[in-house]
């Protein structure tokens, strides 16, 4: 039998581990100097947290989640996003009594069983940031500008912020009324999802990437029109600080999203590498769902990035690993070997430089092949112990670019030797 990882389930290979770190020490820097902590939940959560969570007529719900029933038949689901079981946790752990605004974040796996294609997966990966306990737009505008910051630090150039709102509970409801009366005598012209989405979810009919259902809702009504002046007043704080801020955004009045929980502010991160499935993330509002979950009346704001349709976008881009000095220890005999890990070791502990590899003979090759092995690996210095060299209780350092002379050093010298020859 031949063995194959599952369907829209990939493994990362050594080759392409260097832009997952990048990534995510890029967005942990982010977040740490903005105060934001870390949250890990489990990979499993009752399934009503997702049904509550994220609403009973999602396609995520309806469709897309892998749920299963434990020995003792309880239903389990396997993470379809974040947000859901973090204000479970959130609840779960009073962590609205340890302050009022708790500002998270998180990386890692989600599962939904979508069909998969370019960008598309069935486990992906998401890096998230949720601020629970604020209804202010300045934490909306926080969020946003959060969001930019990464896309800057990760140098992503392309990507466009699309903007939008929902307004609050009442105003969704009334927008929702509106569209459904105006797509009453339309709906001939609607594909077969959009009609059932006439019923369960109305708002969904707005982002179907149909072109009949497109061209329908193109002079459908503008959720502008159904905000009460508070949702409007928030809005207009938000569009116009970005503004301030020189963050570079689009209103998008068709935007709407696929989670029921949110309201208010919402928005994605497009860019064009992607194709069809254009959000390298989306976010927004949810201030109804903390309280909905049995917890308390606060407000909150987040967003999820994908990691991989952001490493899409990135290569597009020309992204490259960077080079860091590989310095190669070439051995002969076992007592040299663990002579020579003795200096891998006290080189590694000594030079604090990013990137800074120290490679060691793991196998019992000839100095020859290991000296290929080193010119393979593009090292930028190599340090020969040989028998000869063990007994004189020295090394020899030779400058792979040939900028400086070989030079023979003691042990105890080493370190010293190859600081300066980074220099
Ligand atoms: P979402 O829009 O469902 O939102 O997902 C956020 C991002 O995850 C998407 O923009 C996309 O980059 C990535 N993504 C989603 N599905 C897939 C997939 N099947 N394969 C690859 N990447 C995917 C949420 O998940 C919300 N929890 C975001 C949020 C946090 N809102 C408030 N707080």
């Amino acid at each position: 039998m031949e063995y194959k990882s599952v369907r829209g389930m990939d493994d990362l290979l050594p080759q392409d581990a260097w832009i997952w770190h990048d990534l995510e020490a890029k967005a942990r820097r982010e977040f740490e100097s903005s105060g934001y902590s870390e949250i890990r939940t489990p990979i499993l959560e009752d399934t009503s947290v997702f049904v509550r969570g994220i609403g009973e007529t999602t396609d995520i719900v309806t469709k897309e989640m892998f749920t299963f029933q434990d020995r003792k038949e309880r239903s389990l689901t396997m993470r379809p996003e974040g947000t859901a079981p973090i204000v479970r946790a959130y609840i779960e752990h009073a962590l609205l009594a340890r302050s009022p605004i708790s500002r998270l974040y998180y990386i890692g796996p989600m599962f939904r069983a979508e069909r998969p294609q370019k960008g598309r997966l069935r486990q992906f990966f998401q890096i998230g940031a949720e601020v629970i306990g604020s209804n202010s737009p300045f934490a909306d505008i926080e969020i946003i500008a959060q969001v930019d910051g990464l896309m800057k630090s990760f140098a992503l150039k392309d990507y466009k912020i699309k903007l939008n709102t929902l307004g609050c509970k009442a105003d969704k409801a009334k927008f929702a009324k509106a569209l459904k009366d105006y797509l009453a005598d339309k709906s001939s012209r609607l594909c077969d999802d959009c009609r059932a989405r006439m019923e369960k979810n109305v708002l969904r009919v707005l982002d179907c990437k149909n072109e009949s259902c497109k061209d329908v809702v193109r002079e459908s009504p503008n959720v502008i029109e159904s905000l009460c002046g508070g949702c409007v007043e928030h809005f207009e704080k938000v569009k116009s600080n970005i503004e301030s801020l020189g963050i570079r955004f689009e209103e998008a009045k068709n935007l709407v999203r696929g989670l029921d929980y949110y309201t208010g502010t919402v928005f994605e991160v497009t860019h064009t590498a992607l194709g069809g499935q254009d959000a390298i993330g989306a976010g927004g509002r949810y201030d109804n769902l903390v309280k909905d979950m049995g917890g308390a009346d606060v407000g909150a704001v987040g967003y999820a990035l994908g990691i991989e349709r952001m490493i899409i976008a990135l290569i597009a881009e020309g992204a490259h690993p960077k080079d860091g000095d590989i310095i190669y220890i070439a051995t002969l005999g076992d007592a040299a070997k663990l002579e020579g890990i003795k200096i891998a070791r006290s080189i590694r502990h000594g030079i604090e430089s990013d990137g800074l590899v120290v490679l060691t003979d793991a196998g019992d090759t000839s100095l020859k092949s290991q000296l290929r092995s080193a010119d393979k690996s593009k090292a930028r210095i190599v340090i020969l112990l040989g028998e000869d060299e063990l007994k004189q209780g020295k090394v020899a350092i030779k400058d792979m670019s040939g900028k400086n002379p070989q030079v023979m050093v003691s042990f105890g010298d080493v370190v010293e030797e190859v600081r300066k020859a980074l220099c």
